[in-house]
């Protein structure tokens, strides 16, 4: 059985979904809505079965798991505080449960947040033999300003994520010459030398198939720095093979974090040469397939039916 562990909303699963059915796969949706009502665990010294749907499913029979960005457990009626506790012991017993399922995972959350280590990525890129911009995490302005002098261009983006809430987003921004920094606040940026590109190249690794994609970001002022500060979908989307020395690249990056998927972001210089900025490991994918007719969801599909 392949077991989906995402919500029903998410505009990622139908593609899937339908050529699983197609297939005559048999698989089911935890959908994390649901969870933990109606959606009941039993997990024991046996194994664990989830009750769901009016069906019971024993996570021993699953045999691969796609994890597409669940969401937290539901708790309705308590406190904020109380909501939290619930809302960590939920996800608790869930994760215990679903860690011992001994599957193909599409990806494993412990590999995602793994994963998502931007420095630690940069470094491994560059081990790997990638172009990777020069960078610096900081929170000190005299070390940005000197990191911003050593460079014609810096860019200053989050470490992390780029959704500050769900209305603000920090979008990558070209750092004049008013000083790095000083505007921001005490928490650390990661900074990094401007890659003046002709385009964005968006890959999607789906095991150790990879779908590149040419984005024209510099058809439009608003997204030319930060391709999604626009109208990304308006931008045209072109279907390209990668070299093989970086497309090999990537697949060893995406074999060292032990990741199913991934969606990698490059972009190109004027040169024509590819720079590595870094992995999403459950990344966006559907607007490619949309875009750019990148057969993305019968890799996924295939993937998990092996
Ligand atoms: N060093 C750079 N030079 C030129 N453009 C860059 C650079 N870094 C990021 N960008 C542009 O900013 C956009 C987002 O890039 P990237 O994915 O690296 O940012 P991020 O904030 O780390 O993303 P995420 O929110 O996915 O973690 C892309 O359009 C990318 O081309
Ligand atoms: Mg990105």
């Amino acid at each position: 059985m392949i077991l989906v562990v995402s919500h029903a909303g998410d505009g990622h699963l139908p593609a899937v979904t339908a050529k699983l059915d197609e297939a005559g796969a048999d698989w089911v949706l935890l959908d994390t809505d649901l969870y933990p009502e109606p959606i009941r665990i039993d997990d024991g010294p046996a194994g664990c079965c989830l009750r769901m749907d009016g069906r019971e499913i024993r996570l021993r029979d699953v045999r691969a798991v796609w994890w597409r960005r669940p969401r937290p457990p539901v708790i309705t009626g308590r406190s904020p505080e109380v909501t939290r506790w619930a809302q960590r012991q939920a996800f608790a017993a869930l994760d215990s449960a679903l860690g011992a399922v001994s599957a193909l995972w599409v990806n494993h959350p412990r590999h995602n947040r793994q994963a998502e280590d931007k420095p630690a990525n940069l470094r491994r890129a560059a081990a790997l033999g990638l172009d990777v911009p020069d960078w610096r995490v900081t929170n000190d302005p005299v070390v940005a300003a000197a990191f911003a002098a050593g460079h014609e261009t810096i860019i200053v983006k989050p470490v992390e994520a780029a959704y500050v809430t769900p209305t603000r987003s920090l979008w990558t921004r070209r750092l004049g010459d008013s000083g790095p920094l000083d505007h921001i606040g005490p928490e650390p940026y990661l900074l990094q030398q401007f890659i003046d590109k002709t385009e964005d190249v968006r890959v999607t690794v789906v095991g150790t198939t990879v779908f590149a994609v040419a984005i024209d970001s510099q058809a439009t002022t608003e997204t030319s720095v930060d391709m999604r500060a626009g109208d990304l979908a308006a931008l045209d989307h072109q279907p390209i093979e990668l070299p093989p020395r970086v497309a090999s690249a990537l697949l060893l990056l995406c074999a060292d974090l032990q990741l199913q998927f991934a969606a990698i972001d490059l972009v190109r210089d004027q040169d024509g040469a590819l720079w590595f900025l870094e992995v999403n490991p459950n990344g966006q994918w559907a607007w490619l397939e949309q875009l750019a007719d990148v057969p993305i969801a019968g890799a996924l599909t295939r993937l998990l039916m092996t």
